[in-house]
């Protein structure tokens, strides 16, 4: 039995995300035995009745407005939760969070640097998964095919080479917010103003034209790959968030040696990311075949439906089973 602080909300576009991980994971620990206060980043530590009305299992279509999250940034400061009493004599931080500070390191450094224990990756780790720039040059050099790409502005020999369509993300961001398919010349500029609202560096990527797959990671080994078919022509955060507009296929029906082929590589990339404790690889396949890795998620959703609960399942791993081994590897650390 531990006293455990669970860490949610945040004023990221995936805040949604964050509350209805939270709504599934406090349960879940409390039916481990465990003591559990959920701490939401703004509010501080939530009254039971006050958990009962936040944290929504369903999220909304689409992301919360900038206005309202320019709102909710004004009222957070991280430096002072992490430093104050609310996460104080615990022992351990379960965070529940997704995307920008809170899951790109800068969370990490402050509770690294105020000695407080918490579940996942460390500051480094976070850090790189986040910077999807960063993180391609660091799978190349390990060797682990990825889209080819650029940093946008592109010369324009270099843009050619990439070929059509491009798809268009913010280096910095998650759940899709920001990602767009440009199909021509004509698409790029408002694809580019589409991912420039959410970071102002923005990559152009060759579009991986093959079906879409994901793989957990947890410990030292990798869990079942699941294929995703989403609705649309990429998994948007309408496809991610609504039910039924995407098949999510556990285990992926696909050869076996595939599949190990995607496991080895989502361990490499946990390994080449210096990723701790867990993580989920997403890849595509190129048109002829090829995994490709899009990204490492080192937060990703933990409501009992998200892929990386999905994909522990494959192996025998229950969600419970799940939160009690991510306890675990940071109780043991
Ligand atoms: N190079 C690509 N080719 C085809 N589809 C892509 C490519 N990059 C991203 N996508 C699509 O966009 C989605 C989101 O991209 P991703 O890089 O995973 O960003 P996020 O961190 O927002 O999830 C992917 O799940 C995939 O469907
Ligand atoms: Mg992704």
């Amino acid at each position: 039995m531990s006293r455990i602080a669970l860490l949610t909300g945040g004023s990221t576009p995936e805040r949604d995300v964050a509350l209805a991980g939270a709504s599934q994971v406090a349960p879940a620990l409390r039916g481990l035995g465990h003591e559990v206060v959920v701490v939401e980043t703004i509010e501080g530590p939530l009254s039971r009745e006050r958990e009962q009305t936040l944290l929504d299992p369903s999220v909304a279509r689409e992301p919360p407005s900038p206005e309202e999250l320019a709102e909710l940034a004004r009222r957070e400061n991280l430096p002072a939760l992490v430093a104050g009493p609310a996460l104080a004599g615990f022992d351990l931080v379960f965070l529940v969070l997704h995307g920008g500070a809170v899951e790109g390191g800068l969370l990490q450094a402050l509770l690294e640097l105020a000695g407080l224990r918490f579940t996942g990756s460390g500051s480094l780790g976070s850090a790189l998964a986040m910077d999807k720039e960063v993180s391609k040059r660091l799978l190349r050099e390990a060797g682990i095919p990825t889209a080819e790409w650029g940093v946008w502005p592109l010369a324009s020999d270099r843009l050619a080479a990439l070929g059509w369509p491009l798809v268009v993300k913010p280096a910095n961001a998650g759940s899709s917010v920001g990602v767009t398919v440009a199909h021509g010349a004509a698409e790029l500029p408002d694809a580019v103003e589409a991912a420039r609202a959410v970071d102002s560096e923005v990559l152009v990527e060759r579009f991986l034209a093959g079906r879409e797959f994901t793989v957990g990671v947890l410990g030292d080994r990798a869990l079942g790959v699941g294929e995703i078919v989403p609705s649309h022509e990429i998994f948007d955060y309408e496809c991610k968030y609504t039910p039924g507009m995407t098949r999510e296929i556990f285990p992926a029906e696909i050869p076996p040696a595939l599949a190990e082929r995607m496991r080895a590589l989502g361990l490499a990339t946990h390994r080449a990311f210096k990723l701790r404790d867990f993580s989920r690889i997403d890849f595509r396949l190129d048109a002829d075949g090829t995994p490709c890795v899009l990204e490492a998620n080192t937060l990703p959703g933990m409501t009992r439906t998200s892929l990386l609960p999905q994909s522990a399942a494959t192996l025998g791993i229950d969600f419970g089973a799940l939160c009690a081994e991510i306890c675990r590897l940071a109780l043991t650390r």
